[in-house]
């Protein structure tokens, strides 16, 4: 039984970890011999752009032996839509994958990439996927790659911004990416001790902003960090995006939003204030010890899922187990913050109390 193994969307640490997994565990003798079939695995160049444009590479157990170490995907990545209404190059898909031989397609990503695959399996493809996304808005499942690595770097760039923020007593503004849902931003700002937080599910109002800032005036505090995803929004405004091309899944490249902020700041307190753009940072270096530990669990499970003929569904992990569910049920919404449960409107930041 052949295994392709994809990776697609936008790249971050916990991938090579994910393809090596699903490599080793399939080719693994010990298990070879406890199963009643044999796999080999491929890998399948640039996501979705590999089926399309086919140049694929096999897969072995030396090959993949320390990819687990590195960040990036050595499969490379691609925002291809094969169902690209423009484009549509779906059956040079279906084509390209009898032609490979493929009797299932690992795919590792989001949003995007796993509703390809579950268009795919609806086509009568054999599909896995497998969660990743550093924006952390994948439902059905309470951990997807990427994170963990994502929220360690937004806080140690903070701690090193606090030293020179102190310095000159200036307000730092930090843009984390995040496009439609808060959860760098909030989990990367509350591990930070972050002053404001401002996030795409609550419109803000650049005056309350303002006035929390002036709340510090005077007090020991000289400085102030503000943390503010992407995507988030005023109340008088849309989306900040970088410039007016989509790509084929119909997303705008967002940016710009902390320049406006630092700006905004500025003229209305007269707080000096610099601002910094995390952008692809966050997606950069080695994975973190949560994201080699989830993308090994993560490859496992999706083996044992092609083992036993769990196909259209993607591994997830809840409530500290592994498990499965319909590739079809988490393509089409997304998980976004609970306000009334982890975001304080007023203070504009984290909110955990239990009473
Ligand atoms: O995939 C999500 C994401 O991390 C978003 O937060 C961000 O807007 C986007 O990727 C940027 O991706 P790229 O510039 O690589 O296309």
């Amino acid at each position: 039984m052949r295994i392709a193994v994809l990776t697609g969307g936008g790249d971050c640490p916990g991938l090579n970890g994910a393809i090596k997994w699903v490599t080793k565990t399939a080719l693994d003798p010990v298990l070879e011999k406890k199963r009643s079939v044999k796999f080999d695995v491929i890998g399948i160049k640039d996501g979705w752009r590999g089926l399309v444009e086919v140049d694929p590479a096999r897969l072995d157990e030396e090959i993949v032996r320390t990819w687990d170490r590195y960040g990036g995907t050595n499969l490379g990545t691609s925002r291809t839509n094969p169902f690209n209404p423009k484009k549509d190059t779906s059956e040079k898909v279906m084509e390209n994958i009898a032609k490979l031989g493929i009797d299932v397609i690992v795919a590792i990503g989001g949003e995007d990439t796993l509703g390809v695959a579950s268009k795919l399996y609806r086509r009568g493809v054999k599909v896995v996927g497998i969660p990743k996304t550093i924006d952390g808005d994948l439902v059905g499942t309470d951990y997807s790659l990427g994170f963990d690595s994502a929220v360690n770097v937004i806080m140690e760039e903070i701690d090193r911004l606090r030293t020179t923020a102190g310095s000159h007593n200036r307000i730092f503004v930090v843009e984390t990416m995040g496009r439609h849902a808060g959860w760098l931003a909030l989990h990367g700002g509350e591990c930070s001790g972050a002053y404001i937080i401002l996030i795409p599910e609550h419109s803000f109002d650049m005056q309350r902003v303002c006035a929390l800032l002036e709340e510090r005036r005077g007090r020991e505090i000289q400085y102030s960090i503000i943390v503010v995803s992407e995507g988030a929004t005023m109340t008088v405004h849309q989306e900040f995006c970088k410039d007016d091309k989509v790509d084929e899944f119909g997303h705008r490249s967002l940016g710009g939003i902390a320049a406006y902020i630092a700006q905004a700041i500025e003229g209305k307190t007269g707080f000096e204030t610099r601002y910094v753009v995390l952008s692809h940072l966050q997606r950069g270096g080695a994975p973190s010890a949560r994201d080699r530990l989830m993308a090994r669990w993560f490859g496992i499970a999706a083996v044992d899922m092609i083992v036993s003929e769990d196909f259209g569904r993607m591994v997830s992990y809840r409530h500290g187990e592994m498990t499965s569910v319909p590739m079809k049920d988490v393509t089409d919404h997304l998980n976004l913050i609970d306000l009334d449960k982890y975001y304080d409107t007023e203070r504009y930041n984290g909110k955990r109390s239990i009473l």
